[in-house]
């Protein structure tokens, strides 16, 4: 990597840079890898540095990103580039000669912004220059000359400015599924709020590519605590389940007119189904470690297969209490004998919360 230092340049939402480096400083230190962060000039996104050459690869080949829930996404940094106001394309060539060859060429680029940036000339700048910038690195050599192939390495870009890039590689299998972790969703005109976007990218992330109908398909049964008014429960309807929504508030009417929809008012955390159910999701707010027990009592008990649920986290020590939250799910189902996959991540319609998918392995 020539004179830069092993760097990592990880994202997550604006304001839990700490979060998000904290997490990866943990899980690299239980690699034997002693690295550091610090905020990059983008917000959103952390430079995490690792001082021995060599090291900052190993992590990313070692540690999958899946096991991440702050981090949102990463890459590997090869080089930081001035951009000039002519010829930005002749200067990412230029600066990744300069840096350490890679082992494979990759076959496509991928230029990034910051997730809140503002500036419309640079995002307009962005979505042009990928294909004279394609075409650039191509003729130099530098990505592979197939622009189809399903090659491992991929480019990436974060554009800082119109004057600064960072440059540097990811790898297929160990990057999110979409660049940064943002999953832009059109908002469904007749689901009852907003908050029915957490749902459906929570199964975009969670659930594995290509097999979402073995999760969601054929007529399932599910229960939405804290379900009013009813955005989590228009997906789960959507998915064609029958659904008993859990909350003392009220349902939208138009959801309930579906015939899909038992609403129950009681309350969430003692309430159980007669029958045992396919899906539980929750979406209350209420204390982090009040939903992970929750959660873990509706698994342990086989009360329901599924489950996704928000915690809703505190202000401070975030990634603490998600690895308290974490303890405890283990512990319960540990107890009761029941093998289980627990996944998290800081979704993109996230905001101080994080969302979990917990999934029952046996039977
Ligand atoms: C964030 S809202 C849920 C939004 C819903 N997921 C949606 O997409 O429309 C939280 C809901 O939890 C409900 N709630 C709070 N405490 C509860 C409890 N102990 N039992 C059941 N519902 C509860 C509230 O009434 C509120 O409707």
């Amino acid at each position: 990597m020539g004179n830069l230092p092993d760097t990592l340049i990880l994202f997550c939402r604006p304001g839990f840079e700490s979060d998000c480096g904290n997490e990866l400083t943990d899980h690299a230190a239980r690699k034997g890898r002693f690295g550091y962060f610090r905020p990059g000039q983008v917000p959103g996104t952390v430079l995490f540095i690792l001082p021995g050459e060599g090291e900052a690869e190993a992590l990313l080949s070692s540690l999958p990103l899946e096991q991440l829930v702050f981090v949102r996404d990463w890459f590997l940094l090869l080089a930081e580039i001035g951009l000039p106001a002519t010829d930005r394309v002749g200067a990412v060539i230029e600066g990744l000669k300069d840096a350490a060859p890679l082992a494979e060429r990759p076959g496509r680029v991928e230029v990034r912004l910051g997730e809140n940036h503002e500036d419309a000339d640079l995002g307009r700048f962005a979505r042009k220059w990928v294909a004279p910038l394609s075409k650039g690195l191509r003729g130099a050599g530098l990505l592979a000359g197939d622009p189809d192939s399903d090659r491992p390495l991929q480019l990436e870009i974060l554009l800082n400015s119109f004057e600064r890039a960072l440059v540097g590689v990811s790898v297929a299998g160990n990057r999110a599924r979409h660049p940064s972790g943002i999953l832009r969703l059109r908002f469904p005109a007749d689901a009852p709020s907003r908050s029915t976007l957490k749902l459906e990218e929570a199964w975009k992330v969670f659930l594995p590519r290509g097999r979402e109908l073995a999760f969601l398909g054929g007529g399932r049964q599910a229960v939405d605590l804290g379900a009013a008014p009813g955005g989590w429960t228009w997906q789960l309807v959507n998915q064609g389940m029958k659904v008993i929504a859990v909350d003392n508030g009220p349902m939208d009417d138009g959801l309930m007119a579906s015939g899909m929809v038992e609403h129950v008012r009681d309350d969430g955390y003692s309430w159980l189904p007669r029958r045992a159910v396919d899906w539980m999701v929750c979406d209350i707010v209420d204390k982090p470690r009040r939903t992970a027990e929750l959660a873990a009592r509706w698994v342990a008990g086989q009360h329901c297969r599924y489950t996704i649920f928000n915690l809703k986290l505190p202000m401070k020590k975030r990634y603490e209490e998600w690895l308290a939250c974490r303890e405890l799910i283990g512990e319960r189902l540990q107890a009761a004998e029941v093998p289980f996959r627990l996944s998290a991540r800081h979704l993109y319609h996230d905001r101080e919360e994080i969302t979990c998918f917990l999934e029952r392995l046996d039977g």
